[in-house]
């Protein structure tokens, strides 16, 4: 009996904030198998997040190894390997050891908000003409700028092109390739406020503004294009193509398969990003939207508009890890059901001041409408429903930008599983939200990418049926409570910003 060929996969990476997961995927786009892995952040000061990059590697290593073995999988038939990964996160390592020279700054550390801010009074309104971004210190330029001024002797390396910037993209395909590529993405380079997203390429103005040299920075790609291929033990010699870079939340865009402009998805994720493809022309926002690059597939760059949304699954998590009002972040869903409250407590978790539409870095998180009565489930419900009315302030806004009525929300990403936080989103917004069937769509993005191109997939056509409807919710709120509730929600927020201790 002749034995049956081996099937071929492709590996996907989703390095997020808090976590690191790697997916296996068959042909039909069915997930085999998944690793998963925690990786520890640091707050050093307040409003400081970093986390360790090499801690970030290990833990890349340590998911490729685990889905490998449970499933079983030879690493000669993995055809392809795609990396979605955390945006704005800035590393600098040093070119012959590939040793960081300083911890990967986070996308919410603030520790650049005072050179942020000279930043947008000096050149704000040229930095959103050319790189569509707000001036903030969410991006990764005032964070390259940071790392220089505080390692000794930094600047004077990366100027004899010594060192190498780069996202967590880069810095994961540089480690991948054993250090023969230094590449990025559109999508990723699109977030790091020194890419001009008009000319496509880096901006050489915003460069000499931060004095940051050109040397340090990657060669910037198509989001779905062989770079170079593996070199390390994970793979037992063999050299599997690194063939997809991908922004986290383009690859979710991607993974939703919402291809044609005006079509929006949100990833509750530590964060929430809502995104509206826009096509192959920018579209700039009148109400502090941001104008970004989704993706370049086939030759063709496509862009979006994106409502940045600072904290979201951060707030479910700081209500276990840090209050332990609950003992994992799904109990929270019980909770909130359990609350008899008539929605009157609102919590604005503005940890890391807020983002689209306010930007407004210095707001700290406040709670309002507290009474002897509320008690623990209010306030968990509160907290969720945080992350819906947050989603509505950027959804508006996007209508308001585009002209375009949302008839449908696609969700995905982690605190997406929380039913009671998809039916209060419907509910808020009036408009159905289609969950995705698989929480893993950003995954499935960079496996799109890597698959197409090397030919796993022959074209977007090809898996147009690839993603499985989920889980419909449709509003069910009257009018008059769901305008009420959102008017003391806009309330709370005027409120948080007020306060200026
Ligand atoms: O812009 C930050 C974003 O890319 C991080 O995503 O998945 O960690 O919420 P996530």
């Amino acid at each position: 009996m002749a034995l049956k060929e081996p099937e071929n996969y492709l590996l996907a990476i989703d390095q997020g904030t808090s976590s690191t997961r790697a997916l296996i995927f068959d042909h039909t786009g069915r997930k085999v198998i998944e690793g998963y892995k925690e990786v520890p952040q640091y707050y050093p000061h307040a409003g400081w997040v970093e986390s360790d990059a090499n801690e970030i590697w290990n833990s890349v290593l340590s998911v490729i190894a685990s889905a490998l073995i449970d499933a079983s999988i030879h690493p000669e038939n993995i055809q392809a390997i795609g990396i979605s990964s955390q945006r704005e996160t800035t590393i600098v390592w040093d070119k012959t050891t590939g040793e960081p020279i300083y911890h990967a700054i986070g996308w919410q550390s603030r520790q650049t908000l005072q050179l942020a801010k000279q930043l947008a009074h000096d050149h704000g309104d040229a930095i959103k003409a050319k790189t569509g971004l707000l001036v903030d210190s969410y991006f990764s330029a005032t964070k390259v700028r940071w790392i220089l001024d505080h390692v000794a002797g930094a600047q004077e390396r990366a100027e004899k092109g010594e060192l190498a910037f780069g996202t967590v993209d880069s810095w994961l395909a540089w480690k991948l390739s054993g250090g023969k590529i230094h590449v990025t993405d559109y999508s990723n380079a699109s977030r790091t406020m020194l890419f001009n997203i008009h000319e496509l390429k880096w901006d050489t103005d915003i460069l000499d503004w931060l004095n940051i040299p050109a040397a340090m920075l990657p060669e910037v790609k198509s989001s779905s294009e062989v770079y170079g291929v593996t070199q390390n033990f994970q793979f037992y010699g063999v050299e599997v193509p690194i063939a997809g870079l991908i922004g986290d939340q383009s690859a979710a865009l991607l993974g939703q398969l919402a291809l044609k402009p005006g079509m929006v998805k949100n990833t509750y994720g530590d964060g929430a990003f809502a995104m509206m493809n826009t096509g192959n022309q920018p579209q700039t926002s009148a109400h502090n939207l941001l104008t970004t690059i989704a993706f370049k597939l086939n030759g063709e760059i496509t862009y979006a508009l994106e409502g940045s949304i600072l904290v979201a699954g951060t707030a479910l998590a700081w209500l276990h890890e840090s209050l332990k009002i609950i003992d994992n972040v799904p109990e929270s869903r019980q909770a909130a059901m359990a609350s008899t409250d008539n929605d009157e407590v609102y919590v604005v978790p503005a940890f890391n001041g807020l983002g689209a539409p306010y930007w407004d870095p210095d707001a700290r998180g406040a709670v309002f409408g507290l009474t002897r009565g509320s008690n623990r489930n209010d306030f968990v419900k509160a907290t969720l429903q945080s992350i819906a009315y947050q989603t509505r302030d950027v959804l508006t806004t996007m209508t308001q930008d585009t002209g375009i009525t949302i008839s449908e929300l696609m969700a995905d990403g982690g605190a997406s599983r929380n039913r009671y936080l998809m039916q209060f989103q419907a509910d808020i917004l009036d408009t159905p939200v289609q969950r995705s069937s698989d929480e893993e769509t950003t995954a499935l993005g960079a496996a799109i990418a890597a698959g197409l191109a090397v030919g796993y997939w022959q074209s977007l056509d090809e898996i147009k049926d690839i993603r499985q409807a989920g889980r419909l919710f449709t509003p069910d709120m009257e009018a008059d409570r769901r305008e009420r509730l959102y008017a003391g929600w806009q309330q709370a927020v005027a409120a948080t910003r007020a306060f200026k201790p």
